[in-house]
């Protein structure tokens, strides 16, 4: 039996599926991962510079430039067989699924997908960089649509600066999103981990946290990934291959 077909079987027993989604995801709709040596994001940039707090604050511009530059990308982009596959089999079986993606575009969401649990932020998000000092009363501290417009918008009042709502290295992750992210994971009998190297915890460590619940984990990945030795089964194959006719 081929390990797609292993992985069918699998999915027919399972009352809860839990699929956790990473770069690679959404590679075949053009968009780049970070740690693939070819065309990896982070193999031409550097993610201190561009990905951290710190790097944002020594040259706001450059970053702002950089994620302007990436949203324009992935608004350019369109979900893929997988991301597709995916949401037809939410649909098929509501209350089954939970997906929890690492990635910051909304290609799941486009594709259809609904109550995806978004780990590291939202890349069409804005939010301000520090609490804004001046807003006026009964705004919400979040809303930045108050900004000057600038690379990056700015507060006419305080100079706040308006920055990306996504995670970077050294932040915390949402902490709703995590927690619904682990319960999901403990609460699955079948944990799909596709497009992923494993590299970034804590998403990297709900596998873990799957397999302790008893759960079955199948990795879907072309490439080796740093989760491959808790899995139960791994399927040497892309996102957009592997998920239709798994998820048919
Ligand atoms: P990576 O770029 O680290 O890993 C992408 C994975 O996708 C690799 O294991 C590839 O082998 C695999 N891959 C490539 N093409 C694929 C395809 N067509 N189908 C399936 N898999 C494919 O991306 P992530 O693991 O998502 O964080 O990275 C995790 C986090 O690190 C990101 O969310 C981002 C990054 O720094 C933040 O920005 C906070």
């Amino acid at each position: 039996m081929s390990a797609l077909e292993t992985a069918r079987g699998w999915l027919q027993q399972a009352r809860r599926l839990c699929v956790l989604t990473g770069a690679g995801m959404s590679a075949e709709s053009g968009v780049p991962t970070f740690r693939d040596a070819l065309g990896g994001l982070w193999a031409r940039y550097d993610p201190q510079q561009l990905a951290t707090e710190a790097g944002f604050r020594a040259d706001p511009q450059l970053v702002w430039d950089w994620y302007a530059a990436r949203r324009e990308g992935v608004a350019r982009a369109e979900p893929n067989a997988g991301h597709r596959a995916l949401a037809d089999w939410q649909a098929r079986h509501p209350g089954r699924l939970s997906l929890v993606t690492q990635n910051v575009d909304d290609l799941h969401q486009r594709a259809g997908s609904s109550d995806v649990i978004c780990l590291h932020g939202a890349l069409f998000a804005n939010r301000w960089l520090d609490a804004c000092r001046h807003l006026p009363a009964g705004a919400e501290a979040e809303d930045t649509r108050r900004a000057e417009p600038g690379r990056p918008p700015r507060c006419g009042v305080c100079g706040n600066l308006v920055r990306p709502g996504v995670v970077w290295f050294g932040e915390a992750l949402p902490g709703q999103a995590l927690q619904a992210a682990e319960d999901a994971a403990g609460d699955c009998d079948l944990m799909l981990v596709v497009g992923t190297a494993g590299a970034v915890y804590p998403a990297a460590g709900l596998p873990a946290l799957a397999r302790q619940a008893q759960a079955r984990v199948v990795i879907i990945n072309p490439a080796p990934s740093e989760l491959d030795g808790l899995a139960h089964l791994v399927i040497r194959a892309k996102a957009a291959e592997a998920l239709p006719p798994l998820l048919a």
